[in-house]
């Protein structure tokens, strides 16, 4: 039986996974126009908004407006929406921080809310129980590039009368029943930052079939400018959230390897489904079947200690990068960072909601807590593998499974040196 790779043995893996980002001469060229043009400002220029179009188009929307990064596209759509002080914006425990930090930008309370055990996104129901009468939005995140229910969560808005935003960041090119995701509320915001499915190092956008929301979200992006109206007049609260052009270009070359790159990675992530299956303490995130495209930003399981003789997460990932499978960081449970244990986060607020006991601090989120405890991510870039690839993700985690013991045992004795010392 062969060694770990962590004990010296030799590695799973060893033709490399793909690169990213991916590039090749059409970036080159698109960067040389943009350069030679001397057009380098969102402003005057044509790549950022052709881009808006593409991408907007291409996600079945009728408006895109590219901004600096996914944060900027929350905070952007947040001020759009006139959400403030003395409102609340519904919000998973389980996510990036951005998601959260955006309402709190815009002086509003997020009130957290645990997500399905099986997708790791936004409970439906718990979302509802998590409603009142200061409620004005839901921010739901497509976990992973898989959608949040869509069905649910949509009707669930329009009945209360809530704008439902959909955190895309990690759902570019995602499906709900043969839809792309991003339309189906209010608006869908989006991030091009480095390890996204698209980039240009940083970037977002919005996108919305809501006309009276666009003119105000690209309003807002632009320091409170009306398209047409002269350069110096300002309507309304604004700042200057506009992508340059040398990332507009670069991102119109990204989304044309889009398509292909999701059905890819999606062909791909169905395939280590099955070959999981057969890995005993192996549960990959659910793939609905209303699901009908996973962009999968990452490939998520859990991992039941209890099969891998009682190792924690912490050493199965070493185990696994040792043996060449890269892994991506877990979020933590937002209600757990610092800025939310410590209060910190009050000082966003004004008024009673400042002072005020904030109940959903008080829960215990464990759905969120065996998300971000107990699961695995593979990077997206590993799923454009070939199907060597993906067998060879599979074949090293069966033989840390076998190994196991060895790894618990290495573990135990690692503490008790620890503690002699
Ligand atoms: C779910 C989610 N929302 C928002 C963002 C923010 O995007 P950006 O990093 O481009 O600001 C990210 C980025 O990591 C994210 O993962």
């Amino acid at each position: 039986m062969a060694e770990l790779a962590l004990f010296g043995g030799s590695k799973t893996k060893q033709k490399p996974f793909p690169l990213w980002p991916q590039y090749d001469d059409n970036e080159r060229r698109a960067l040389n126009e943009v350069l030679e043009s001397r057009v380098w400002w969102r402003t005057p220029g044509t790549k950022t908004l052709e881009f808006e179009k593409a991408f907007a188009e291409y996600h079945g929307a009728r408006h895109g407006i590219a901004v600096t990064n996914g944060t900027a596209a929350l905070e952007v759509t947040m001020a759009a929406l006139d959400i403030g002080p003395g409102d609340e914006v519904i919000v998973p425990d389980f996510t990036f921080i951005a998601t959260a930090s955006a309402v709190l930008f815009a002086n509003a309370l997020p009130v957290l809310v645990d997500v399905d055990p099986d997708t790791y996104c936004l409970d439906p129901e718990l979302t509802e129980a998590a409603i009142t009468p200061r409620t004005k939005a839901i921010i739901a995140v497509h976990m992973g590039g898989h959608p949040v229910d869509l069905d649910r969560l949509a009707s669930l808005a329009q009945k209360k009368g809530l704008h439902l935003i959909e955190d895309s960041a990690h759902a570019h090119g995602s499906e709900w029943r043969g839809k792309k995701i991003g339309t189906f509320g209010k608006a869908g915001t989006f991030s091009f930052q480095s390890s996204k499915l698209m980039t240009a190092g940083e970037g977002g956008i919005i996108i919305s079939n809501d006309d009276p929301f666009e003119r105000q979200a690209r309003s807002v992006h632009d320091c409170g400018r009306m398209p047409g109206e002269w350069f110096y007049s300002h309507f309304i609260y604004g700042s200057n959230y506009r992508l340059s052009e040398w990332q507009g270009a670069v991102l119109k070359v990204q989304l044309g390897r889009l398509e292909e790159q999701t059905l890819h990675r999606h062909r791909n992530s169905r395939l280590l489904d099955k070959l999981f299956a057969k890995i005993p303490g192996i549960t990959p995130q659910k793939c609905d079947p209303r699901c009908t495209r996973n962009g999968q930003y990452a490939y998520i399981f859990h991992v039941d200690a209890k099969q891998f003789a009682g190792i924690s997460t912490e050493n199965f990932i070493a185990a696994l990068n040792a043996e060449g499978i890269p892994t991506q960081a877990s979020y933590p449970p937002l209600h757990e960072l610092d800025c939310f244990r410590s209060g910190e986060y009050r000082k966003c607020l004004s008024g009673t909601q400042a002072t005020e006991k904030h109940e959903f601090l008080q829960q215990r989120f464990p759905h969120t807590q065996r998300a971000a405890w107990e699961t695995v991510w593979i990077p997206q870039f590993a799923l454009l593998g070939d199907e060597q690839d993906i067998h060879e993700i599979a074949g090293a985690i069966g033989k840390i499974q076998r190994h196991a013991p060895a790894i618990a045992a290495n573990a135990t004795q690692a503490t008790a040196e620890r503690v002699a010392r």
